[in-house]
């Protein structure tokens, strides 16, 4: 049964990092027998500007009923300032689709990407854990008298215990998953009273059905200043929805910026999102500036999510490679040192990777192997 994957290249350098990370994903599916079929859709800003279309009725149901992921790569455009359509196409798949686990790991592939003095691999590995339907990203509020000097802007958060248990429960089987000791719950239960107090609780009931795992709760301004200072005490990170945005942000850049950061909006089971942390990069759209080094680790979520463990580490594998001896683009230069180089010319080097590394591991089709 074939695994159809929607492809989204969305807006600005969307479409230029997800051709190159279909174009591996493609190859490593030929080489090793995958059956995955992509088929591309041109949903972003410029359909939007045309004729109003986000997302066409009834989209949600055919990702339910004949997709296994969507591959996305970035939405965003000067000429829609309010990013309306950010909303209607990427918030409206986590929320409907009900992707309420966004998983962003952080995680340093060469020491020399680090901005952290002293520290290294081993110490620059965590992951967030961020819930991705609620919080304060679901839109409820208002304006009252707009535009006027008494005008009321109101923003509500939106935190349920279904909601909040089961993202806690996600972070703690994630931990378990992988062998990590730690997880570490952000809020700011101390201003914050009654949601992130809600928080406070539900991790605490949660915690207590893991009891082999350590489990601590931190105001997330504490965590921003330590996650910097010492980032070796952190594994699995779990917050809100706004909070996880901006931590992974920080994540991203502690371990090498947003060119290299991944991320899979899922629901287990179920069709799900896998996506950059990055955005749309405005300022170097067209210019084959564009680092495919995220979309390409986003791939290897989602190889993960399909069920392809060993093409998911191969994926890794290439990327590791790629930064420690091949070439890259401007965004790593202050970090690797050396001339830049293209989009493109990443991506070509990165397949040339993913055929000698597809074609050598055991597993593959007879008819690959060299
Ligand atoms: P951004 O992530 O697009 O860019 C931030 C900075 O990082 C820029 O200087 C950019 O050049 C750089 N950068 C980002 N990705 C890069 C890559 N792959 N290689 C090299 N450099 C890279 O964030 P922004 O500028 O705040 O937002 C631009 C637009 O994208 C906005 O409309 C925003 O809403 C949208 N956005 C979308 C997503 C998404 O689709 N998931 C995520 C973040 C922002
Ligand atoms: C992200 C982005 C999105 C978010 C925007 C584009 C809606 O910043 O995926 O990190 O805030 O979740
Ligand atoms: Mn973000």
């Amino acid at each position: 049964m074939a695994q159809r994957i929607a492809v989204i290249p969305g807006d600005g350098i969307g479409p230029e990092v997800a051709r190159v990370g279909v174009r591996l994903l493609s190859r490593m599916a030929e080489l090793r027998g995958l059956p995955l079929q992509f088929d591309w859709f041109d949903f972003g800003a410029e359909r939007y500007l045309l004729d109003g279309t986000v997302l066409p009725d009834g989209f949600m149901d055919t990702l339910r009923n004949d997709y296994a992921a969507v591959y996305f790569g970035a939405v965003g455009d000067p000429r829609v300032p309010g990013n309306e359509h950010a909303k209607g196409i990427l918030l409206a798949m986590r929320f409907e689709l009900d992707l309420y686990i966004n998983l962003r790991p952080c995680q340093l592939l060469d020491d020399r990407l680090s901005p952290l003095k002293g520290k290294g691999r081993r110490e620059l590995d965590f992951v967030v854990v961020r819930e991705n339907t609620e919080g304060l990203y679901t839109g409820t509020g208002g304006t009252f008298k707009k535009g006027t000097p008494d005008e009321i802007a109101q923003e509500v958060e939106i935190n349920t215990r279904k909601g909040v248990e089961r993202i806690c429960e996600a972070a703690f089987a994630i931990a378990e998953a992988n062998g990590k000791k730690r997880v570490c719950m952000a809020d700011k239960a101390n201003v914050l009273l009654h949601g992130h107090g809600l928080w406070r609780r539900v991790f605490a009931e949660v915690a207590t059905r893991h009891p082999q795992v350590q489990a601590k709760a931190m105001f997330v301004d504490a965590l921003a200043m330590d996650l910097v200072r010492r980032p070796e005490v952190y594994e699995v990170i779990v917050t809100n929805n706004l909070f996880g945005d901006i931590l992974t942000d920080l994540g991203a850049a502690l371990t090498g910026g947003l060119g290299i950061a991944a991320s899979g909006n899922i629901h287990p089971g179920q069709v799900s999102l896998f996506e950059p942390v990055h955005g749309s990069a405005p300022d170097i759209a067209g210019q084959g500036k564009a680092n495919p080094l995220a979309m390409a680790l986003s791939g290897a979520l989602m190889l993960e999510h399909l069920g392809h463990d060993t093409e998911a580490g191969l994926v890794e594998e290439a990327v590791r490679q790629q930064v420690a001896e091949g070439a890259h683009t401007p965004d790593l230069v202050p970090m690797l040192g050396g001339p830049a180089s293209t989009t493109e010319h990443v991506g070509e080097e990165l397949l040339a990777r993913i055929e000698a590394l597809a074609t050598r591991q055991p597993g593959a089709p007879a008819s690959a192997r060299p």
